[in-house]
């Protein structure tokens, strides 16, 4: 079979990554670049021998590719995530799906009606350490989910210095927080109901960026499952590392924890239990001259599904839950009440 013929859109910190992962996978080649930064499209063009575009139509109109890839800013993915869609090519877009639920209805519409593989880059499932925490649910180890606890932050350099020029255009909820709130949603198996949530406001503020320094939400799930989120974006810049957290999933039968900065798992059931401490790859390491890790292994995916013409683990369809949980939390912020959500 020949190479799946990618263009990455939005070719930033993420999108130029994901340049380099595709081009060193056996089975995809990056062959086009677009960003409305044109020095940076052609910067990153030059390194694949791809060609440089500012504007996606152009692109999709002129260039015989497959796939794109779609990193543009959280609030910017729906116009080339549909144009991508209706010129028939297949898709990895980053998470959030959007910012706006119309956004993310209709992008789930869009593509579970295509013929093309859509898929919704939440990398954080392929890492060893949460992927574990699934299996150990899968199993039966901690019974029935019933009660789930995310703390996640953020040190203030991510809103302020990495991405300053749209950081009032989103929020912690759905930047860091999105991948708590998709492995979740993806631990408890069930559709959010309810939500309740509240913000603190004023430290980013008066760095001029209109975000939430803080949420807590509270969110209900069928069959009485319980989760509340912390999310922050206000840590000082001195914290050891840029993001962190902590997570806890309590069942009928057991319970798991887990410590983003030490890596380390408890599990304890009715029978006993044991801790042990992930090491190896995370995100995107090094080795050999490749990148591997949870990114490359949720890339490979969407190459396998469009190999195998199979529904990705994470298509806009399977976590439309997680966008109606993030809008229902921007609602009840804004509303000062709990905020039912319909199916
Ligand atoms: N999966 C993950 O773990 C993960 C981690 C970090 C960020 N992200 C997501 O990746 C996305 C990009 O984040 P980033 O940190 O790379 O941001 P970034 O600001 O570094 O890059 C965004 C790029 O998009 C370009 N752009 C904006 N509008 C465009 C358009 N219409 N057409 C083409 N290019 C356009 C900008 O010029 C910029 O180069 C965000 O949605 C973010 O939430 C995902």
């Amino acid at each position: 079979m020949s190479k799946v013929r990618i263009a990455i859109i939005g070719a930033g910190i993420l999108g130029s990554r994901h340049a380099r992962v595709f081009h060193e996978q056996p089975e995809s080649e990056t062959v086009a670049i677009v960003d409305v930064n044109q020095e940076r499209a052609q910067k990153i063009a030059a390194l694949y021998n791809a060609k440089a575009y500012t504007d996606f139509n152009a692109m999709l109109q002129n260039e015989n590719v497959d796939a794109v890839a779609v990193a543009t800013p959280d609030h910017l993915h729906r116009d080339p995530v549909i144009a991508a869609i209706q010129a028939s090519k297949h898709v990895f877009m980053e998470k959030p799906i959007a910012t706006q639920i119309e956004e993310a209805r209709e992008i789930a519409s869009a593509a579970a009606n295509s013929k093309v593989t859509v898929m919704v880059n939440y990398s954080q499932r392929y890492l060893t350490d949460y992927a574990w925490i699934k299996q150990r649910i899968v199993a039966g180890e901690i019974g029935k989910p019933v009660m789930a606890m995310s703390i996640k932050y953020d040190t203030i350099y991510v809103p302020t210095g990495m991405i300053p020029s749209w950081a009032s255009h989103t929020s912690p909820i759905y930047f860091m927080s999105s991948h708590d709130l998709d492995l979740v949603h993806w631990y408890v198996g069930v559709d959010p109901v309810e939500v309740l949530a509240h913000e603190t406001r004023g430290v980013l503020e008066s760095k001029g960026i209109r975000a939430h320094d803080g949420v807590n939400a509270l969110i209900q799930f069928e069959g009485g499952v319980s989760a509340n989120f912390h999310s922050s974006w206000i840590h000082p810049v001195t914290y050891p590392s840029i993001a962190d957290g902590y997570m806890q999933i309590i069942g009928s039968e057991g319970a798991i924890s887990y410590n983003n900065r030490t890596r380390r798992a408890d599990i304890y059931n009715t029978k006993g239990g044991y801790d042990l401490t992930f090491a190896g790859p995370q995100t995107a390491t090094e080795v050999e001259g490749k990148i591997i890790g949870a990114f490359t292994d949720s890339l490979r995916h969407f190459l396998n599904c469009i190999i195998e013409k199979r529904e990705p683990d994470t298509s806009p369809r399977k976590v439309l839950p997680t966008s109606e949980s993030q809008a229902a939390i921007i609602e009840s912020i804004k509303t000062h009440q709990a905020i039912k959500i319909k199916k």
